[in-house]
């Protein structure tokens, strides 16, 4: 019997660590918080624009960088973006690849997430409006990613026959391993296809988060907050219309453009306060805007343009944003649940400067104010 239940616990075991490599084929949405540290931390890539590496040009440079930049510089970046903050996951919001310069969107997927890659750190990605402008379709695309090393990328989920778009999943980040929490998502992150463009010929622009993408982010949304009411984080490529409901007075960081969402607002923010688990959304899509502003508790975000082959501000760094989420420490010294959400950015100069270090979301300032009485005046 104590022969069996070991032949069992092995072959378990060689399953369990197989599902954890093989992470892409329909396998494991295992994250987990960092012990040491309590935290988790995701650096968001925005709009790399790769096209053919050293052979595609720089735009919008100083004359003066203009003869010594390429498709190799946005590489680089992200190679010390990955050393200076260790991230546990990157997370690509789309127009990875410039497919209308890309001779071949395979050979410059390979190389657009070649760093990544070679970190051994997992990564997601969505969709933008340039993928598929190559060899390959947005469906093709996707396919393709989903296959590559390391990634948590879905190309949709399970159980839902009709879904819009490519790329919709979600991930799961459990707690500390051995902590009370070691079983339980903690943090949830979703992943969406904001499209490309329309496709009805009387609505002119860019494309929208559908209502079976809506439905299906409300459904996953409920099953997980029935298990534990963890935080979320929403990733995906073209802004929310109530992006332009800021202004300097109410947001982090800069709007040098227009907001270039869809046309039609298709619901998906009031989707998300219905919910009531995200607590921030990540977008690109508008390279030069690189802003943080709350709604009604929920942070709409950009990254700011990551890619050198991306238009962009002559003289105003490329630049990476970063999400840290902490966890609180319990009384016996254990980790608990999530604490805080904190972000700031880093811009792609000599000493990769952070930035407009923000406070996103704390147990402690939506939680705990509710519970305390009202005082008397
Ligand atoms: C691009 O990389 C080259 C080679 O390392 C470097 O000399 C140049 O300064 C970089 N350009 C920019 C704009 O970072
Ligand atoms: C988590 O699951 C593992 C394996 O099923 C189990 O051994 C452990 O006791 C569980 N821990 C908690 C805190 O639920
Ligand atoms: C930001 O401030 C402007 C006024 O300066 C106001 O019109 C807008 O509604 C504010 N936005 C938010 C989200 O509070």
């Amino acid at each position: 019997m104590a022969r069996f239940l070991l032949i069992v616990l092995i072959l378990l075991c060689s399953l369990s660590s197989r599902i954890e490599s093989s992470s892409n084929a329909g396998g494991t949405k295992q994250l987990r918080f960092n012990r040491k540290k309590g935290e988790f931390k995701i650096l968001q890539v925005a709009d790399m624009h790769y096209a053919d590496g050293r052979k595609t040009p720089c735009e919008d440079v100083l004359p003066k960088q203009i003869a010594h930049c390429t498709d190799l510089n946005t590489s680089v970046f992200i190679n010390r973006m990955i050393q200076a903050e260790k991230p546990d996951l990157i997370v690509f919001t789309g127009d990875n690849i410039f497919g209308f310069d890309a001779t071949d969107a395979v050979a410059s997927m390979n190389a657009a997430f070649a760093p990544a890659i070679a970190s051994g750190i997992p990564w997601a990605a969505v969709l933008g409006n340039h993928d598929q402008e190559s060899t390959l379709s947005r469906k093709g695309v996707m396919k393709y990613i989903v296959g590559m090393k390391h990634t948590l990328s879905q190309f949709n989920p399970g159980g839902f026959d009709v879904i819009d778009g490519f790329g919709n999943y979600n991930l799961e980040v459990h707690g500390v391993e051995g902590s009370g929490f070691m079983n339980k998502s903690i943090l949830n992150l979703y992943f969406l296809d904001s499209g490309d463009y329309s496709t009805v010929p009387s609505i002119p622009g860019y494309g929208w988060i559908k209502p079976s993408q809506q439905f299906w982010f409300q459904q996953t949304s409920k099953k997980l907050r029935k298990s534990f009411k963890a935080p979320g984080l929403a990733y995906f490529h073209i802004p929310l219309p109530e992006y332009a409901n800021f202004d300097k007075s109410n947001f982090t960081g800069v709007r040098q453009e227009g907001i270039s969402s869809a046309s039609v607002n298709s619901g998906f923010f009031t989707t998300l306060v219905g919910a009531g688990d995200v607590k921030a959304v990540f977008t690109g899509h508008d390279h030069i805007n690189d802003f943080c502003g709350e709604l009604t508790g929920i942070h709409l975000c950009y990254a700011g343009g990551f890619g050198y082959h991306a238009y962009g501000k002559a003289g105003w760094s490329r630049r990476a944003r970063v999400v840290a989420v902490s966890l609180e420490k319990g009384s016996h010294g254990d980790w608990g649940a999530v604490k805080s959400i904190k972000t700031w950015k880093r811009l792609d100069d000599k000493k990769l400067t952070a930035i407009d270090g923000q406070v996103l979301w704390s147990q402690h300032s939506s939680g705990s104010r509710r519970k305390k009485p009202i005082p008397r005046v």
